[in-house]
């Protein structure tokens, strides 16, 4: 229904349920605000957006005002222009102006509101508040209480958009300031966003601080590939040197958010530790060469290798899409095979049946108009944090959602129902939820089925996918996601980084070893050349498999950003480029194309991963180009992936039904290599524990603090036990990338559903639940 309405003399005609404010936006007419933020409801709290309106005693908030038929709106009378001078004045009584050192300064809406509406000279001389200056909420967030305006803008970010309730206002009246719930230090992995939407520079980034002036900055629109995401963001440095992200919209993908990693965990890019050199093993060290020597010698490993075939490249998940591309061609041209694999850690399911394409079959922008929702073993603020502010608009709408996993996450309280259930009960509970799914499905507009890697990395995988493979073929209203991957996978598949795939997803006739069976390969006899590209697979693989079979690799070169513990064992090194430092492309989870562009200067002496392969490819007499279909796939705007067709084949399930199943749990901080040289970030990261339902751990005499043994049997580890509720019983939770707690001293590949003993080692009697 349309409303007819006058605004500054002006006819038009808007939508039922319309804002003063937005109509006069469709004018062009530019209102003032600061409380209001069109990503969250009219609040109507700080008054700047004042306008008269024909027969309304007051002044009114606009942007809490909806337009009714004959309305006449005056923005620009005097009476409208003095109440909203007025606004300014009183905000500005206590507003410290310390503009020259505050963060915000140049970018800041009171500052620009003040200069455009507001009254010129203040009538106020008295002392302002004074406040102990610049609070630390947390590792990233800085507040300034005496700058805060009141508007609540952080507070509801939290409460609405992000649902963690971050924030909270403290205190009555003019005392009123913003704090975090009891006063600890803030969780969220959100905040930066809440820096991004505060008016003025009450809240500011501990990161950021000082570095720089917006106006110095030199800002490049790039991509973040810190999960598989790969939200918009803007790379701002100064003077060559990065100085901070900003997210970038894109309504499509992740609107105007970013995760706290995307916000902040940059400065890894800066560490003095990262590689600066390439490195040779010489006399068992590895010492500093030049990168003439260092090639040359990698070169003629290769050639050494070749009539052996035993040649393999692996990784490329934190590389372009373009890059990715090269690595596999590299691999193929010289040694004519195809041992080639992106996918590191996770284990290999090649003998199952997967009819499905991977990635999302939705977009991440049509989350939000969904209207049932089925997660899967997913923990979707540790995997694919955006992802959850866009379900949670759909969530405010009124989506209804279903979880079923080993344990609830934290989100659980805005899911409608949750189910919990040890390892191997996935199909079970799928039946027993049927009814409940089929009543959403039949009443709901659209809903999505979201797989994680609870589901996903599980012995009944095969079994699981072809369930909700039929499932979703009888119901049209209903997609299918598998939320799997690190950085930049999809597009390391799409270039071909697999055994059994080519580029654009051609079919392989004969196919490589994928990496695990590269690694066992290598244990049981001889490997003669093996390729690392940023990936440490040390701490991903089977302490001793690893072992043994890096005894047996003749020859192997890592090439990364920093001396990992896979790099440490290498006969060759190679310093690389980071994301920020290059341009090419990231296909993120649902398969969009998103564009990097070089965001800072490169250090000296150092090369992009691309520029490598190519130098390497040159000595070799090797001549390497791109397909002109693959760069034509990658100049649109997705990309498809054809789906495999397998003869399923189960993997073995696990017999025992009295042991623990063991769920691994990857966590968005952890302490990954690039987090380790976060120095901001790296303090997000909370002490890992073993995770048990107290009634399963008391069965085993185990509470609450005791330092326990886990064991397969192939290997054990040791680490604390935290008794936690909302985990499945039967299920021990084992966080993954951690040094206290190392996964791969199990010795076994990391399925969820894995066997385990569980043995007490020391008793604590602890602080209670
Ligand atoms: Fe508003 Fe900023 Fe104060 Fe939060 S800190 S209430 S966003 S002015
Ligand atoms: Fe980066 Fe992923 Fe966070 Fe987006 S959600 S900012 S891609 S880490
Ligand atoms: Fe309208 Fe704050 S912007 S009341």
């Amino acid at each position: 229904m349309m409303i007819n309405l006058i605004i500054d003399g002006k006819e038009l005609s808007v939508p039922k349920g319309t804002t003063v404010y937005h109509a006069a936006k469709q004018l062009g007419i530019d209102i003032p605000i600061f409380c209001y933020q069109d990503r969250m409801p009219p609040f109507g709290a700080c008054r700047m957006c004042l306008v008269e309106v024909e027969k309304m005693n007051k002044l009114q908030a606009s942007c809490a005002l909806e337009v009714a038929e004959g309305m006449v709106v005056k923005t620009q009378s005097t009476v409208a222009k003095e109440g909203r001078e007025g606004i300014l004045e009183l905000l500005l009584i206590n507003h410290p102006l310390d503009c020259p050192i505050c963060d915000k300064g140049g970018e800041c809406p009171l500052q620009d509101q003040t200069l455009k509406h507001g009254p010129g000279e203040s009538r106020f001389y008295e002392e302002k508040r004074h406040f102990t200056k610049a609070l630390p909420l947390g590792p990233t967030l800085m507040l300034d209480r005496e700058r805060c305006i009141v508007c609540a803008r952080c507070t509801r970010f939290g409460d609405i958009v992000a649902g963690d309730h971050a924030l909270e206002m403290k205190e009555r009246g003019f005392r009123t300031e913003v704090g975090t719930p009891g006063n600890r230090l803030v969780e969220s992995k959100f905040i930066g966003n809440t820096i991004s939407i505060c008016p003025v520079g009450a809240l500011t980034s501990q990161v950021y601080r000082f570095r720089a002036r917006p106006w110095d900055n030199h800002s490049i629109p790039s991509t973040c590939t810190l999960c598989p995401v790969g939200c918009s963001l803007n790379i701002d440095s100064r003077d060559g040197q990065i100085v901070r992200t900003r997210s970038r919209e894109n309504k499509l993908v992740n609107d105007i958010w970013l995760c706290d990693k995307g916000w902040f965990g940059y400065e890894f890019v800066s560490n003095a530790n990262r590689l600066q050199q390439p490195l040779i093993r010489r006399d068992g060290k590895l010492t500093p060469a030049s990168w003439e020597e260092a090639l040359n010698l990698i070169v003629s490993q290769i050639k050494f290798a070749k009539p052996t075939k035993k040649i393999a490249g692996l990784g490329g998940n934190p590389l372009t899409t373009e890059e990715n591309y090269l690595f596999q061609r590299l691999i193929r041209e010289v040694a004519e095979v195809n041992h080639v694999d992106h996918r590191i850690g996770t284990p290999h399911f090649d003998s199952e049946q997967e009819r499905l394409s991977p990635g999302m079959e939705i977009s991440l922008g049509e989350c939000e108009s969904l209207s049932f929702v089925i997660l899967l073993g997913l923990d979707l603020t540790e995997e694919f944090p955006l992802i959850w502010l866009r379900l949670k608009q759909a969530i405010n709408k009124g989506a209804k959602v279903l979880f079923m996993g080993n344990f609830s996450p934290e989100i659980a309280s805005y899911l409608t129902k949750i189910v919990l259930h040890p390892p191997g009960k996935e199909l079970e509970n799928w039946d027993e939820n049927l009814p409940l799914i089929d009543e959403w499905v039949s009443q709901g507009k659209s809903g999505a089925i979201f797989v994680g890697q609870q589901y996903l990395i599980n012995f009944n995988r095969p079994l699981i996918l072809d369930k909700l493979w039929s499932f979703r073929q009888s119901h049209s209203n209903l997609t299918l996601n598998l939320l799997e991957g690190s950085g930049n996978s999809q597009g390391a598949r799409f270039a071909g980084m697999r055994p059994d795939l080519g580029p654009l997803n051609q079919k392989i006739e004969e196919p490589g070893l994928h990496t695990l069976a590269i690694l066992e390969a290598a244990a049981k006899k001889d490997w003669e050349f093996l390729y690392v590209v940023g990936a440490n697979l040390a701490k991903k693989y089977p302490a001793k498999l690893w072992r043994s079979a890096r005894e047996n690799i003749k020859f192997m070169v890592v090439q990364d950003l920093f001396l990992t513990e896979t790099a440490l064992d290498a006969d060759v090194v190679l310093p690389s480029l980071s994301f920020i430092e290059k341009s090419g492309t990231f296909i993120n989870i649902e398969n969009r194309i998103q564009t990097l562009h070089q965001g800072k200067e490169i250090p000296e002496n150092s090369f992009s991963d691309a520029s490598i392969f190519m130098a390497i490819a040159e000595k070799l007499g090797i001549q390497l180009s791109f397909e002109p279909a693959f760069l034509d796939a990658l100049s649109q705007t997705k990309v498809f992936h054809t789906c495999e067709l397998r003869t399923s084949l189960p993997l073995s399930e696990p017999v025992s039904n009295e042991k623990l199943k063991a769920v691994f749990a990857p966590a968005l901080f952890d302490e990954g290599i690039r987090m380790k040289h976060d120095p901001h970030l790296i303090q997000l990261v909370k002490e890992p524990r073993l995770r048990m339902h107290p009634n399963e751990a008391k069965k085993r005499g185990i509470m609450q603090g005791d330092t326990v043994r886990l064991t397969t049997n192939k290997g054990s580890l040791q680490a604390k036990i935290k008794w936690d509720g909302n985990v499945a019983e039967q299920t021990v939770i084992i966080p993954l990338g951690f040094d206290l707690i190392s996964a791969h001293d199990l010795d076994s590949n990391l399925i969820n559903g894995l066997p385990i003993d569980i043995q007490l080692i020391e008793s604590q009697k602890e602080e209670s639940l």
